[in-house]
This record gives structure tokens, sequence and C-alpha cells, in this order.
């Protein structure tokens, strides 16, 4: 074995979803933030796309997104089905994270492989900062509320028509007991073996 496939499993297996409002006011720095990008981009990619791309609001850009999003949210809204709490999250959460990370796929010009394949390269990619994140005990969260899929969302990153905002991942210190597992079907639930 090349590594210590207890520790990885272990970490793997109790990687938990760690909601913003449970991090700690203690800030991760920014070289930590660094690694979980840099094992990003060792995520698989089909015809070497490498589609991610990553924008890490930090400091003063945390109070920035998180009043773009809110305020803009309140303005494309119809008052009908404007929610206060909504608006509220959409607000604070950034501020309560010591980065945002803007989970980014870039449509390859030449369309050299079908779009799911970018979407799961990127997903591969967030898998890795989630596992990375596991190891160091950091509390992250990905969501995809608020804007995220909207036109307006792909204004403010200033990324292009064709390429996807995939959601925004939340990196913090927890400030809970690290969760307990979630609920997960059962391996033959989700496994077909064809042997014959
Ligand atoms: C693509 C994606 C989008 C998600 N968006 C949200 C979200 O908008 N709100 C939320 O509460 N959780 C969101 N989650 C996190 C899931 O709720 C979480 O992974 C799930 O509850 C399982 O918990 P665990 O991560 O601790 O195993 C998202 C997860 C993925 C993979």
């Amino acid at each position: 074995m090349r590594f210590n496939v207890s520790e990885i499993n272990e970490c793997i297996r109790t990687r938990r979803t760690i909601f913003p409002e449970q991090f700690s006011s203690r800030k991760v720095q920014k070289e930590l933030i660094e690694v979980l990008l840099e094992n990003a981009r060792w995520a698989p990619t089909h015809k070497l796309t490498q589609p991610w791309r990553f924008k890490v609001f930090y400091d003063e850009g945390l109070e920035k997104l998180g009043r773009w999003h809110a305020d803009t949210y309140k303005t494309i809204t119809p008052e009908a089905d404007f929610k206060e709490m909504k608006y509220r999250k959409l607000l604070e959460r950034p501020s309560m994270a010591s980065a945002v990370i803007a989970i980014i796929m870039k449509r390859d010009e030449k369309h050299a492989v079908p779009e799911v394949e970018e979407i799961a390269a990127v997903s591969a990619a967030v898998q890795n900062m989630y596992i990375t994140a596991s190891a160091y005990g950091l509390a992250t969260y990905w969501g995809s509320g608020g804007l995220t899929y909207s036109s307006e969302m792909k204004e403010f990153l200033g990324i292009g028509e064709e390429d996807r905002c995939m959601g925004l991942f939340f990196v913090g210190y927890p400030d809970i007991d690290w969760p307990k597992r979630t609920e997960r079907m059962e391996r033959r639930l989700v496994t077909e073996w064809i042997e014959e």
C-alpha cells in the first residue's frame, strides 16, 4: 500500500457538511485555503480540459459577496415571494466563514467533451477540497442556494454564458463537535455486481 489507507478511509467516511452558523470565529489562513485549491486541481478531467475555476472571497471580499447576494435577491424577487429569512442568510453567511470559494465550471470552447463530464470533473475537484478539509478538521459546506444558477451570478463572477456557477464552498473552523454520520443507503442497494 502506498498510503495509510485506514486513515484515508476514515477521513472520507467521516467527512461531514458543517454549516456556516456552526463555524467558529477562528480564521483559516490563506495558506491552508491554497492547499484545498491545490488538491482540487488534481481531480480527473477528460481530455485534460481542467474545467474548474475558483473565485475565493476572503477578508473584505466576504462582506462584498454577502451584500451583493442579498441585495440582488431582493431586487429580482417579486415582493410576494421575498423571504426576509433568506435575505438575512444570504447577507450574513459569508461573513461567518473564513473563505467562500465560488465553484465554477468553465466550458471548453471546443466542446471537446460533453458538458456532463465537465460538471463531473468540477465535482471531483470539490470532493478533493472536501476530503482535504476533512483531514485538516476544517468545517466546509457546499451550498447551491440563493442565486447560484442565475444569470446575475454569472455576471457577478464575470464568467461566460456557457460557464456555470456550481455553488459556493464555505470554509471555516468548526465551533461544534465533529458531526455524526448522516444517513446513507446501504451499499447493496446502490451496487449491482455482474459476474457472469
Ligand atoms: C451539489 C451540492 C449542492 C448542495 N447544496 C446545498 C444547499 O443548497 N443547501 C444545503 O443545506 N445543503 C446543500 N448541500 C449539502 C448537502 O445537504 C449535504 O451534503 C447532505 O446533507 C449530506 O450531508 P454530509 O455532507 O454531511 O454527508 C449540497 C451538496 C451538493 C453535493
